[in-house]
């Protein structure tokens, strides 16, 4: 009797910037799907319970009768009856487990879902002040600590509370006196709980912050280990991952301690107990005011609830660390995702390719030094727009507002005649094929890594000729695999002109309306990026292209040229104009002709 895998119960809705839940609230809404299951198991753990919670009762008139000198046979119905709890424990023991813990399994697949989901959609900003480190561990060490909860946690709480609310009328049906004699020690446990309940929750908020820390610190560690080892800075590095670790340890001590302290003072609570019971019990036994198998029964009792008892701890413990974790992963969930405008949506196939930007200024949310000022240009569909200028100067800025992964702060971008700011992100979003400054690619073969954006990626034909169009044919010949072969950490690195290509032959296979290419040819040759840029011309007749490179020769054939310095336009025109103005491009065109031909020689 398994749980059948279902869907994300969460659904966007239900995590709403406006919609704010607690932890706890959010608890709730996370286990709500399976309401049934967490049912069928709250059945099974009674049915284990109550067969738990009989033995004693047994026992006590297996006693009784022997005390009497009765018949054997009550001796044998006994000990069929004992057998008989043992059984249907061992069967709903099963059951309450595969209810319970899956459950949790279910509940924090969704919830990793979710997080997953709407990560995706987090605007580009959230990432650029979020180290990766951390998003990693709360996905994996923070939802962990909330399966645990939903697991085994629930489970305890459950089975705790049935003793809780059972053993001790059993007790008072055997000897209400002594009863309440014995359970005035407990008394002290809510006052212990509610003393340590806080401490806990706080210690454990800082252990998972240094888990996170320590994951960041690893990840950059790792991704940087290039630049790490070229300037020989492995020792320091150690040393300050050890002193992260070594934080680690020591809050994760300090809440150890906490809970090594109140173990041992609940075992003593019930230490007591046990004292009190047996020389009071004993002292009733002798003077005859109960029998020996109620003393029995009760000792035994007694002993039952030291479990609950402990559980109940243990029980704060999980309880507060989930909470503490649920609100990390929560923090991520509140964040709001990248606006998508309220307009009706428009088929992104319908917008033209036409690109209007008048008077557009854009400061970084932390910047002190505005991006961009005062841009205006105008390119018609079919166009190819070249950007140029010194590194830093808000070449790749511009690209980014363009694609609306930041918004202006004034000024207009129109696209295909609309305002841009009222295209749906996912509509605009889909007119563009973006080649990055920093190509990423995928651990999967190359092919799969050119056909990324189609939905069939088992087209090798196709991967082909768009790895040809990028110049990547003759390379693909001297691969292992060709276009079958793996890249990153299960294959072939390629060089940074590679990956280059790998990352053009994708923006072209997406077959958008524009196409950007940031400086997308540095590592390139030359004369490869030539003919990649003379063959992206003949195939790409109908896209609207805007090329940023350093290397001017890559475009002097643009219908237009814009010299970005310092975020503003300094000079724009064609290759023509831009010549006979005799400025800037002028004077940088004749510096990079004359080192060509220098090298040349
Ligand atoms: N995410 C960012 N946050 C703040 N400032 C940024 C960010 N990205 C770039 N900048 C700054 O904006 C300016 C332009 O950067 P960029 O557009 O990348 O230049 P280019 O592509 O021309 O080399 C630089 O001064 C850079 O430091
Ligand atoms: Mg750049």
């Amino acid at each position: 009797m398994t749980l059948q895998l279902r869907g994300c119960k969460l659904t966007a809705m239900t995590l709403q910037a406006d919609n704010h839940p607690t932890p706890q609230q959010f608890t709730v809404q996370l286990l709500a799907p399976y309401k049934k299951h967490l049912l069928y198991g709250m059945a099974s753990l009674i049915i284990v319970d109550v067969a738990d919670i009989m033995p004693p009762v047994i026992l006590k008139y297996a006693i009784d009768s022997i005390e009497r000198g009765q018949d054997f046979a009550t001796l044998a119905w006994c000990g069929l009856a004992l057998l008989l709890t043992a059984a249907i424990q061992g069967v709903f023991r099963f059951f309450w487990r595969q209810f319970f813990l899956g459950t949790s399994h279910h509940s924090v697949y969704d919830l990793r879902k979710a997080m997953f989901a709407h990560l995706l959609k987090l605007p580009f900003h959230y990432f650029s002040r979020t180290r990766t480190g951390d998003i990693m561990s709360r996905l994996t060490n923070d939802i962990q600590e909330i399966r645990f909860m939903l697991g085994i946690g629930i489970l305890v709480v459950l089975d705790a509370s049935f003793y809780f609310l059972t053993v001790p009328f059993i007790m008072m049906w055997l000897s209400p006196r002594l009863t309440l004699i014995t359970m005035t020690p407990f008394i002290l446990i809510p006052v212990m709980v509610v003393m340590v309940k806080n401490s806990i929750h706080n210690r454990s908020k800082d252990v998972q912050a240094r888990l996170s820390d320590l994951s960041s610190r690893a990840e950059e560690n790792l991704s940087g280990v290039r630049v790490i080892k070229g300037f020989r800075i492995e020792e320091s590095e150690i040393s300050r991952f050890n002193r992260c670790g070594l934080e680690f340890v020591r809050d994760k001590i300090k809440l150890a301690n906490i809970e090594s302290l109140f173990h041992p003072a609940l075992d003593l609570v019930v230490a007591f107990g046990m004292v009190v019971l047996l020389y009071f019990g004993g002292n009733m036994v002798i003077a005859g005011s109960i029998t020996l198998g109620s003393f029995i029964a009760l000792e035994s009792y007694m002993l039952k609830l030291s479990w609950p008892m402990m559980a109940i701890g243990w029980i704060i413990n999980i309880y507060q660390r989930s909470m503490a974790s649920m609100e990390r992963c929560l923090q991520v969930l509140r964040e709001p995702p990248a606006t998508a405008s309220d307009q009706p949506q428009t088929e992104s196939n319908s917008i033209g390719a036409a690109i209007e930007v008048s008077d557009l200024s854009f400061t970084y949310p932390e910047a002190t030094q505005p991006g961009l000022k005062n841009i205006s240009f105008k390119l018609e569909e079919g166009q190819t727009l070249g950007i140029t200028g010194p590194v830093g100067s808000g070449k790749s800025t511009l690209l980014r507002l363009l694609m609306k992964m930041f918004h202006p702060d004034s000024g207009q971008i129109k696209i295909g005649g609309a305002d841009a700011a009222q295209i749906p992100l996912k509509n605009l979003r889909e007119l563009f094929a973006y080649v990055p400054q920093e190509t990423f690619l995928f651990s999967e073969s190359i092919r799969e890594n050119i056909l990324f954006s189609q939905e069939n990626k088992d087209q090798p034909e196709v991967a082909r000729s768009f790895a040809d169009r990028a110049g990547l044919g003759a390379d693909l010949r001297d691969f292992p695999d060709g276009l079958e072969t793996m890249l990153g950490e299960r294959g072939v690195n390629l060089s940074g002109g590679q990956k280059q290509r790998v990352s053009l032959a994708r923006a072209l296979a997406a077959g958008r309306p524009i196409l950007i290419l940031d400086d997308c040819t540095s590592a390139v040759d030359t004369e490869t990026e030539q003919k990649i840029l003379a063959s992206l011309r003949q195939n790409t007749r109908r896209s609207t292209c805007i090329i940023v490179s350093h290397r001017m020769v890559s475009l002097q054939n643009a219908d237009l040229i814009i010299y970005l310095d310092n975020g503003e336009i300094a000079e724009m025109g064609t290759h023509q104009q831009l010549l006979e103005k005799n400025g800037r491009y002028a004077r940088a065109w004749q510096r990079q002709r004359l080192k060509a031909e220098l090298e040349k020689s």
